[in-house]
């Protein structure tokens, strides 16, 4: 497939869960709690799409697919969009902007200070995503460990923040650490010499 296309896809793809957020708000379909429905799909958007990151890697290792690895920048601040949207739902919708109130809930509830740091972490990295910010700040590891403490996080973040049902954030957590092994120099080598071979 032509890059023009898949970029196309890449871009169309990641901009759904907004589309089908904005469509569902305007027919009246987000429940009874509209605010916790925000909340709920644009903090999954952005796990998600934490996790697609992290999957460019290994992928591109494992295929030789290029477009892989030019996807990894994008689908991280695709990550930062939805999670800059989900804590201005809290922020904005939710605590109606009072500081004192966001103070007393980053104090009291260890979740959303875990999400804070996720949010700064993702913060630093849009902000240091272009070519002469990558140039200045150098080797690329440190980039990739941001982006790593800030999925793992999320994942915690989503562990404390679930009342009951803890399926999910466990899926994520064990598709994180899977990912993450996945990057340990000899599996890395490893999974480079298998794709050469075949
Ligand atoms: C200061 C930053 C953050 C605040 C204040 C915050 C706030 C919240 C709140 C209040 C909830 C509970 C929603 C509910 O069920 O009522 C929540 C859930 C969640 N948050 Fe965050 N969050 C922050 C950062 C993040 C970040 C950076 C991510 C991901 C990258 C994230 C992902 C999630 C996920 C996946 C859920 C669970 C959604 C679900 O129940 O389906 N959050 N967050």
């Amino acid at each position: 497939m032509p890059k023009r296309l898949l970029t196309i896809l890449l871009h169309s793809l990641s901009l759904l869960p907004l589309l089908l957020l904005i469509i569902n708000g305007l027919g009246g379909r987000l429940t009874a709690n509209p605010i916790q429905a925000i909340t709920q799909r644009t903090g999954q958007a952005a796990v998600l799409w934490l996790l697609f990151s992290l999957s460019c890697s290994p992928l591109q290792w494992l295929s030789g697919w290029h477009f892989a690895g030019q996807a990894r920048r994008p689908l991280g601040l695709y990550a930062f969009f939805y999670a800059a949207l989900h804590f201005l739902t809290f922020a904005v919708l939710d605590y109606g902007l009072n500081l004192s109130l966001i103070g007393a809930a980053l104090l009291e509830k260890r979740f959303i200070l875990v999400g804070l740091l996720a949010l700064l972490l993702l913060l630093a990295l849009a902000l240091t995503s272009n070519r002469a910010a990558m140039r200045y700040l150098g080797r690329h590891w440190k980039r990739l460990h941001r982006l790593s403490y800030a999925a793992a996080l999320a994942v915690l973040h989503y562990l404390w923040a679930v009342k009951s049902d803890i399926r999910q954030p466990l899926l994520y957590g064990s598709i994180l650490l899977i990912l993450l092994t996945l990057r340990l120099p000899p599996i890395r080598r490893a999974l480079i010499h298998l794709r050469q071979r075949s």
